[in-house]
């Protein structure tokens, strides 16, 4: 459980310093929704914004320094906002329930005197009840500093009172995260929840051609990056139970256009091929002759329906490949999957008009790039007139097509 209820990212590639939602150190933005969905012209920095989150993912996975030269990022100095010495600064504003008080966990990462990145701060807060004073939980600098055991707990930034149990920490590695190597550690409660949370981010590019090849046989719980296990996946809902795998289909093939059934069928070596049936034909089609489209659809589909949902997952312009009067109804699934509660959390960049017309102006981020070449990001109804024409009718798309805003 638990949502990002705002972000801030600074020095980036290009973003400099854009902030989205409620932040600790800015409580006067709204919190994110459960879905948001990026907008803006070539450059803007929507694909940077998803790079900043697989950044994030990847800095837990592999430490900062293989992090930075992963999916080819080519090192800290060309993932640093051209012409800025400061170091790369992350605010994540995180809500575990509606009833818990929000943590903030600030991340900073810059180059050693060797010049190599190293985590130069990590620091997670979170406020008394009943004072609202901030108190850290984790704050170490350098690998150096303190960390709290158990639920509450923690150190005053002003006056350096201490309540909980406060533990000193140095860790031996500065290129990796201290919530990694301390969230692994059980007494660590609320150090090991935020792990967790992190833990579950999926960043998703489905690609039709990698869904066509048939895997090795193996049920696994999740869609990776491509989509391309999407017969394991199936195969482990199928698995885990039939009743409910065969609910989702039946929920899913309403969905796809011409599909009138989807079934599991089980091979003699335990593997599981789904079978499309389509309108006119008798025998159904198997997996690999599915068109691009219909097997995008059904990805995404089978993504919002997979058992203990990924807290947060960010999916890159779903519209290509998919014929634009499916954006609609795609963009509305995705709304109303998603909910308003604390389980699951969409974001998405798009070009199309056509997905961003289903979702209100609230959840809609435009991204552009300022006077200086680096990005700004507000609100879609943050712009003048959008919040009372969407009140009155008009749809988000159609007034971004035209040029109301972006
Ligand atoms: N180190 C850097 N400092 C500043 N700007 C950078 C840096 N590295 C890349 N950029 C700029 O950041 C922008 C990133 O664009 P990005 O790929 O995020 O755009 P996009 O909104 O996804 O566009 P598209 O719609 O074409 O996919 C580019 O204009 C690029 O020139
Ligand atoms: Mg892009």
């Amino acid at each position: 459980m638990g949502k990002l209820e705002g972000i801030s990212i600074q020095n980036y590639s290009s973003l400099k310093f854009i902030k989205m939602g409620r932040l600790f150190s800015d409580r006067s933005g709204t919190p994110l929704s459960n879905m948001t969905t990026i907008i803006g012209p070539s450059g803007a920095g929507k694909s940077t914004v998803a790079d900043a989150f697989g950044f994030i993912a990847d800095c837990l996975e592999m430490g900062v320094e293989a992090a930075c030269d992963a999916k080819n990022r080519g090192g800290y100095e060309k993932i640093v906002s051209q012409g800025v010495t400061d170091p790369i600064r992350f605010e994540l504003y995180y809500r575990e329930t509606s009833n818990s008080r929000p943590i903030t966990y600030e991340l900073t990462i810059g180059l050693d005197k060797n010049g190599r990145p190293y985590v130069a701060e990590e620091r997670l807060r979170q406020r008394v009840k009943t004072t609202g004073h901030p108190l850290s939980f984790l704050y170490l600098q350098n690998g150096v500093g303190y960390a709290f055991e158990g639920t509450e707990g923690g150190q005053e930034d002003d006056t350096n009172h201490i309540t909980g149990e406060k533990v000193d920490v140095q860790l031996s590695d500065p290129r990796k995260l201290g919530v990694v190597t301390l969230g692994a550690m059980k007494q660590y409660t609320r150090i090991e929840k935020f792990l967790n949370f992190l833990k579950s981010w999926y960043l998703c590019y489905f690609t039709p051609d990698s869904a066509r090849q048939i895997e090795q046989s193996a049920p696994q719980p999740y869609l990776n990056r491509t989509g391309g296990n999407l017969n394991n996946v199936a195969q482990y809902m199928y698995r885990e139970s039939k009743s409910d795998f065969a609910k989702i289909l039946s929920d899913i093939q309403s969905k796809l256009p011409g599909i009138t059934k989807i079934e599991p069928l089980k091979m003699a070596n335990g593997q599981i091929v789904l079978q499309f049936f389509e309108n006119h034909f008798r025998e159904p089609f198997f997996t690999q002759k599915m068109s691009d489209g219909t097997l995008k659809l059904f990805a995404y589909y089978l993504l919002l329906h997979e058992r203990n949902p990924r807290q947060l997952v960010f999916i890159e312009e779903p519209e290509n490949g998919l014929y634009h009067h499916y954006l609609a109804d795609l963009a509305e699934e995705m709304r109303k999957n998603v909910g308003t509660g604390f389980s699951k959390q969409l974001f998405v960049t798009t070009h199309s008009p056509f997905f961003v017309n289903s979702l209100p102006p609230e959840d809609v981020w435009v991204l552009e790039k300022g006077e200086d070449g680096f990005s700004t990001a507000k609100r879609a109804s943050d712009y003048k007139f959008v919040k009372a024409l969407t009140e009155e009718g008009a749809t988000v798309g159609d007034l971004w097509y035209d040029k109301y805003f972006g």
